[in-house]
């Protein structure tokens, strides 16, 4: 395994870290985590390395804490950083902080966390942070032993917002979605440099686009990987873009199965800061723009159509209305309007007063009825 130090502490931290949101469960039911399978996953990662561990309060519906909990008994709680967050977005009063921090200690069964993250810093849940005086309890929690490192997840609308929040107090780390379709996507690699150059350590997220990168590639892509010399799988070309920023601490990926553990372990062995070639660049960027090209709506999030009198995020449902045609994954962005989104595309009035505002004359109305068609429904297994 490949490892990076931790500047705080001078600390080898894994260049691969094992993510616990999307470990393997029974009967598609992502509140079943299938304790066995995910338990030796985790513990042959360990084995061969790796040594961080991210979890979260909501993950696997609360269950992903106490599994992670199981599989780091038997001698493996003291070879991992262990990465838990505070969910802001569950945040009434200052003293929930205290009590979500002992359940999550509780659930986890053991007495501190590594690295404590506010959840989904955005620029509406920053809100509750001075106001609830987060920061505050969290370094009295962290005087008293309980958690060693404060950091926080970034999924906020810009670059800009990322950069008020790394200047707003002194981090230990942060962690921020990255792939290579995502390069100016919420903090991007402007955000990556300039958290890395205040010292901010980076912890990246989504590498594969939660999967998107790899499942089902549309043709031309396929096409594409399959005319290029240098032979790579998809996720090996997407985790060795990442591990080429020297910015990066850990590349955090969610591994479903056995084999994919076996082959990120193997990737990010090999792979180091600085190492890609200016053609291993181009292909990459060619790939890039290949995706690119299949989008649906070209919509610029410009956010002239907000606010939507129902609230609906129409950039963002556009966004996802796009990928599950740009990466062929109809299912994982149902998934996430079901589970995530608020207001859901249905509640649209077809008023159409966004559709006059919008500068690429989108048929606004009209995506979020088919938006409502292809994902407010459950698949039904047959
Ligand atoms: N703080 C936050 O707000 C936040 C948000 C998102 C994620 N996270 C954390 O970051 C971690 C990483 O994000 P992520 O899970 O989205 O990572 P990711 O690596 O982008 O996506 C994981 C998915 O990629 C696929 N995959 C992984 N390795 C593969 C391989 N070798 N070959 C082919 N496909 C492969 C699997 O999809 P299939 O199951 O479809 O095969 C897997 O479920 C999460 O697990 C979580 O711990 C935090």
């Amino acid at each position: 395994m490949n490892y990076r130090i931790f500047p705080k502490t001078g600390e080898k931290v894994s260049l691969l870290g094992f993510g616990c949101m999307r470990l393997p469960v029974l009967d598609g039911d992502h509140t079943k985590i299938d304790e066995v399978e995910a338990v030796r996953m985790i513990r042959y990662a360990i084995d061969a390395g790796v040594n961080y561990v991210d979890t979260a309060y909501m993950y696997h519906g609360g269950k992903s804490e106490v599994l992670l909990g199981k599989a780091l008994k038997d001698g493996y709680r003291e070879k991992v950083f262990v990465a838990d967050k505070l969910p802001l977005m569950f945040l009434k009063t200052s003293e929930d902080v205290p009590r979500l921090l002992e359940e999550q200690l509780t659930r986890l069964d053991m007495p501190h966390i590594d690295m404590y993250l506010l959840h989904d810093v955005r620029e509406k849940s920053w809100e509750k942070v001075p106001k609830l005086k987060v920061l505050d309890i969290l370094k009295e929690k962290r005087a008293q032993g309980l958690i060693r490192h404060i950091g926080f997840s970034y999924h906020g609308e810009t670059t800009a917002f990322f950069k008020e929040v790394i200047d707003a107090f002194p981090w230990d780390f942060c962690q921020i979605q990255l792939n290579y379709m995502d390069t100016a996507l919420q903090a991007g690699v402007e955000g990556l440099r300039y958290a890395a150059s205040k010292g901010v350590p980076v912890v990246i997220m989504e590498p594969l686009k939660g999967g998107k990168l790899t499942d089902v590639l549309p043709e031309p892509i396929q096409r594409y990987w399959n005319d290029i010399d240098v032979k790579r799988s998809p996720a090996d070309w997407a985790f060795r873009w990442i591990a080429d920023f020297p910015e990066v601490l850990t590349v955090l990926s969610g591994m479903s199965t056995f084999a994919q553990v076996e082959e990120n372990i193997q990737i990010l062995s090999n792979a180091d800061a600085n190492a890609l070639t200016k053609e291993e660049h181009s292909i990459i960027g060619k790939v890039a723009d290949a995706y690119n090209k299949l989008t649906p709506y070209a919509c610029t999030a410009c956010k002239y159509c907000i606010p939507c009198l129902v609230g609906i995020d129409i950039p963002g449902l556009i966004s996802l209305r796009n990928e599950a045609t740009i990466f062929e994954s109809a299912e994982k962005v149902s998934f996430s309007i079901r589970n995530f989104v608020r207001p859901v595309p249905s509640t649209c009035t077809a008023c159409r007063q966004c559709e006059e505002k919008c500068p690429q004359h989108l048929p606004i109305a009209d995506i979020m009825a088919e938006s409502a068609a292809m994902f407010e429904q459950p698949k039904q297994s047959s």
